[in-house]
């Protein structure tokens, strides 16, 4: 079997001129153009100490002054990259032109209501944009999706996401006094991800809970169960508060099919941020009852490669080589709406007994 953990490629990548220099765009946004040999034209950031800093180290012809400045000088072929925190996305979008093409980073506003809003924005200007959940392009997730289309684990009814790690949340000061943590900044990767598998689910039933030795924080525990019906299963389980040493840590993701199965270790999340290194895994029982578990070598992690596969998604559909982004704002949005769904079923609490 030939499984690749690659992306499909643009022909002829765009110059990407990036908003927002900050913690993501220089530990993975920029690393995966590099690898990936996208062409960075020019960035800008409201600091504009910032801007120089990252342009500096990763050898970026120009900084924008302005927005002013980034609006007039912007080349007609030109993508935007846009990170910021979610409360910004809306007023950078607004002043950008019709019709230019950009990849939002995630969350796609900090509530649906957010969401909304920056999707009419979107349809209003004709911004073919799209939304920076790029586990779906992990390398991880592009060789079991490669395992997957050629039949070997039969048709895919059980996913499992279980993340029981330790996770150093003070290196997002943003995220203290915000409502919303886990489900809007770690678990919506996982609900984006089992959307791309098998569609928009029916419902959700979740309960996300606090952790006593983070109480500073919104809720940071997380079960949430995506309903397909009575025969696929799609069930997360998230818990970032592990400090009993690396022993008993785990981060996976299991897809199970009529025939076989894939067993993926999320390496990063263990031991965060140095991470151990991610692992595949698959048996596959078609025409062969006797099988064992192999090993699938992989190109690449989640951060950054995943990061060239979301980008890849915007260059294709602007340059017409693909039709839509699968990561566009519409599709985008049923992650936002899974993410409220999640947090109205927790409020709400289950059956009464
Ligand atoms: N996809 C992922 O896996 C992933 C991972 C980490 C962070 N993120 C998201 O990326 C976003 C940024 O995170 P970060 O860790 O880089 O934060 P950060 O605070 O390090 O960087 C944000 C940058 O945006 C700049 N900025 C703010 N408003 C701006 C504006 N109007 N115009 C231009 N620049 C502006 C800030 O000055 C700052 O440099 C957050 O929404 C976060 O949720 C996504």
């Amino acid at each position: 079997m030939n499984i690749t953990s690659t992306p499909v490629m643009p022909l002829s990548p765009r110059p990407i001129i990036i908003i927002g220099a900050g913690g993501i765009v220089n530990d993975a946004h920029l690393p995966a153009y590099k690898i990936a040999g996208f062409p960075v034209m020019g960035i800008y950031d409201i600091d504009p100490a910032k801007a120089q800093r990252t342009a500096q180290q990763f050898g970026i012809p120009k900084t924008f002054a302005s927005m002013d400045e980034l609006v007039g000088l912007l080349p007609s072929n030109a993508i935007i990259d846009l990170a910021v925190p979610g409360s910004a996305i809306w007023g950078v979008l607004s002043q950008l032109p019709d019709h230019t093409p950009v990849l939002i980073q995630k969350p796609m506003g900090n509530d649906y209501a957010e969401a909304q809003s920056i999707l009419s924005l979107c349809r209003q200007k004709q911004l073919p944009a799209a939304v920076n959940f790029q586990l779906r392009y992990a390398p991880f997730i592009n060789a079991a999706r490669s395992i997957l289309q050629q039949g070997a684990i039969g048709e895919l009814i059980d996913i499992e996401i279980n993340v029981n790690v330790y996770m150093p949340w003070h290196l997002w000061p943003f995220v203290y006094g915000l409502p919303r943590v886990e489900i809007l900044y770690h678990s919506i990767h996982y609900i984006d991800l089992v959307r791309s598998f098998f569609g928009n689910p029916a419902s959700i039933y979740a309960k996300t809970v606090k952790h006593p030795v983070m109480e500073e924080l919104a809720s940071l525990r997380s079960d949430i169960l995506m309903d397909y019906g009575d025969r696929l299963r799609a069930s997360i389980h998230t818990a970032h508060c592990h400090r009993f040493g690396m022993r008993h840590q785990q981060s996976y993701i299991w897809l199970e099919g009529t025939e076989g199965a894939i067993k993926i270790t999320m390496g990063v999340l263990k031991d965060y941020p140095k991470g151990v290194p991610d692992e595949l895994e698959y048996i596959s029982y078609v025409d062969n009852p006797d099988a064992q578990w192999q090993r699938v070598p992989l190109e690449g992690s989640w951060f950054p490669h995943a990061f060239i596969g979301s980008m890849a998604q915007l260059q294709r559909a602007a340059e017409g080589s693909l039709a839509t982004p699968g990561n566009s704002v519409e599709d985008s949005i049923h992650t936002m709406a899974c993410v409220e769904a999640a947090y109205r079923s927790s409020e709400r609490g289950g059956e009464k007994i």
